[in-house]
């Protein structure tokens, strides 16, 4: 047995630069990535098999074109022919919810099969199957501080980024937001590049999801509201909305009280990796 984790991933800032012709759109983003995430593990299997367990394993059907499936396929296919696994996705996060999911399960996939069928290949080697598979799958692999531009899979690595380690706070409002959706609510205006301080940027994408998902709204002023947090916004195209913190005792504090006021809500106290 082997395992990896599917480290949550957040869009410190995310700007959209233009619609490209074929529906994908150009973005300048800041990928961070948490030390918490979904996990991965495998044990050996005749063919490939993927049983999903875990409090958000219900929102995922093990079907078929299932983004984990279809990674170990397309591996398997160029490098381990007739190879088998049997994989056990430990559904930790919320589905559809901005914070990776599916590219980061994908991801975590690609970097644990390569270790279980020892091919060796390396992110280097694995970087064009993931290219195939998502736009966000190339810099989930990495799951380190990265920038990202063109489809946000043309990706330059960030040497000792500044907000390495710091303390976060995750939240959902509960509500799944399609991606597509969201980029299709965007209003086609071009507010300019990445600022050299993260905290200067912007999520443009965050109008947009308020349009489709008003309670986003909510969610980012309850935490904006939550004394200490350095920077507030919305990773992806939502719903889930992240705090950064200096220290733990602020970021408790946040999440105590978040607690109380919407304890529906889902919450993560974590720490970017
Ligand atoms: O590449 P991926 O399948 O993760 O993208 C999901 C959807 O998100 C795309 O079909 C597209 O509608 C939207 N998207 C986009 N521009 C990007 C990335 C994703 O419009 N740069």
């Amino acid at each position: 047995m082997m395992e990896e984790t599917a480290r949550a991933k957040l869009n410190l800032a995310l700007h959209v630069r233009g619609r490209e012709p074929d529906g994908y759109h150009r973005i300048e983003t800041i990928f961070a990535f948490c030390t918490d995430g979904d996990l991965l593990r495998v044990a050996a299997g005749e063919d490939l098999g993927l049983e999903l367990v875990g409090p958000f394993a219900a929102g995922l059907a093990a079907e078929h074109d299932n983004l984990v499936l279809r990674a170990a396929r397309a591996l398997a296919e160029r490098h381990a022919p007739g190879r088998g696994a049997r994989l056990t996705l430990d559904k930790r996060l919320p589905v559809a919810s901005g914070i990776g999911g599916g590219s980061a399960d994908a991801a975590a996939a690609l970097r644990l099969l390569d270790r279980w069928w020892g091919l060796d290949l390396g992110e280097a080697g694995l970087l064009d199957i993931a290219r195939g598979l998502g736009a966000d799958v190339p810099a989930c692999l990495l799951s380190r501080p990265t920038r990202g531009t063109g489809r946000g899979d043309v990706l330059e690595e960030i040497e000792d980024a500044p907000f390495r380690g710091l303390p976060a706070l995750l939240v959902n409002p509960r509500v799944a937001v399609s991606t597509p959706a969201v980029f299709r609510a965007w209003d086609g205006v071009d507010r300019g590049p990445l600022p050299g301080d993260v905290r200067d940027g912007r999520n443009d994408l965050q109008p947009a999801a308020i349009a489709v998902a008003p309670i986003v709204a909510d969610c980012l002023r309850l935490l904006g509201e939550r004394f200490g947090a350095t920077l507030v916004r919305m990773s992806g195209s939502g719903a889930t909305c992240f705090a950064l913190f200096d220290n733990e005792v602020d970021r408790d504090r946040a999440a105590a009280k978040m607690a109380e006021e919407r304890p529906g809500w889902w919450r993560l106290a974590t720490r970017l990796a």
